[in-house]
């Protein structure tokens, strides 16, 4: 197979990550002002997880961990970071490097969960990366305390549908959405390459917690909310497309 062919190919989330084209400009877009990280998902997600004070927290898909080094300054007590790409993993060590908090170079299917281990599991945005949630999601409620609370936040599955219609890199003014209920793997371009996310339906990742044992708490779609862009011209368009789902629940006490 030519290198032509190869750079085209579809990668699976943490391949993609490592692709050093993808990586570079990855870390560049999550440093622009007006994130929709910054403006819009991480707002819903902390306000979901609360008080991290004495917390034992797991970060599934950690990125650069650049939140294990916020929650451990807030008084965690301790933070795991699983993270399948060995550059974001290298990254979130070094985030990490004057702490003895551990990094775990791992895919989220293949690491082995310890039991009981964790008073909150979070996954930011890398849950629309794994096909099947059914045995992650059993392994996040056993590797829980009683009461442990998982809050997670994946792509709007008006995202993960269909990209028909949408340059990558350009503003979203509007969006397709189609085959909703066509669910699975989907091949989008992205940041200069092209991944493999798997859609579903925004019941399914509701049936799925139930199904795994957890009591969900809440779900949000990551509403604007003024105060937190500083460009207004972004935070009307922000109003237009949801852009991420975000998802609070518990193991039963
Ligand atoms: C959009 S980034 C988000 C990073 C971080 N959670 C944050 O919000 O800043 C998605 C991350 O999930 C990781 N990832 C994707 N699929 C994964 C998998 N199956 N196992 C482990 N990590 C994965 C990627 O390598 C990448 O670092």
């Amino acid at each position: 197979m030519s290198d032509k062919v190869a750079i085209h190919m579809e990668k699976a989330g943490p391949n993609f990550y490592d692709d050093e084209a993808v990586f570079a400009t990855y870390m560049q877009h999550r440093q622009r002002s007006d994130t929709p990280n910054e403006t819009l998902e991480k707002p819903v997600l902390m306000d979901l997880i609360g008080l991290i004070t004495d917390k034992r927290i797991l970060d599934l898909g950690c990125g650069d961990a650049a939140i294990g080094r916020e929650f451990l300054q807030q008084g965690a007590a301790s933070y795991v970071g699983v993270e399948g790409s060995h550059k974001m993993a290298a990254i979130a060590r070094q985030t990490l490097a004057d702490t003895s908090e551990q990094i775990i170079q791992q895919t989220i299917e293949d690491w082995t969960y310890p039991h009981a281990a964790f008073d909150l599991a979070i996954a930011r945005l890398s849950l629309h990366y794994v096909a099947d949630l059914v045995p992650i999601f059993t392994k996040v409620f056993d590797a829980l305390v009683p009461s442990g609370r998982f809050v997670f936040s994946v792509e709007h599955p008006v995202i993960t549908s269909c990209d028909r219609g949408w340059k990558s890199g350009t503003p979203r003014q509007d969006w397709i959405v189609d085959d909703y209920f066509t669910t699975g793997l989907r091949v989008t371009n992205w940041l200069g390459g092209t991944v493999q996310k798997y859609h579903r339906t925004v019941e399914d990742y509701f049936h799925l917690l139930q199904e795994a044992g957890f009591m969900i708490a809440d779900l949000r779609e990551a509403h604007p909310q003024r105060e937190y862009f500083h460009d207004v011209q972004t935070y009307e368009r922000r109003k237009r497309i949801p852009l991420f789902l975000i998802l609070a629940a518990h193991k039963p006490g």
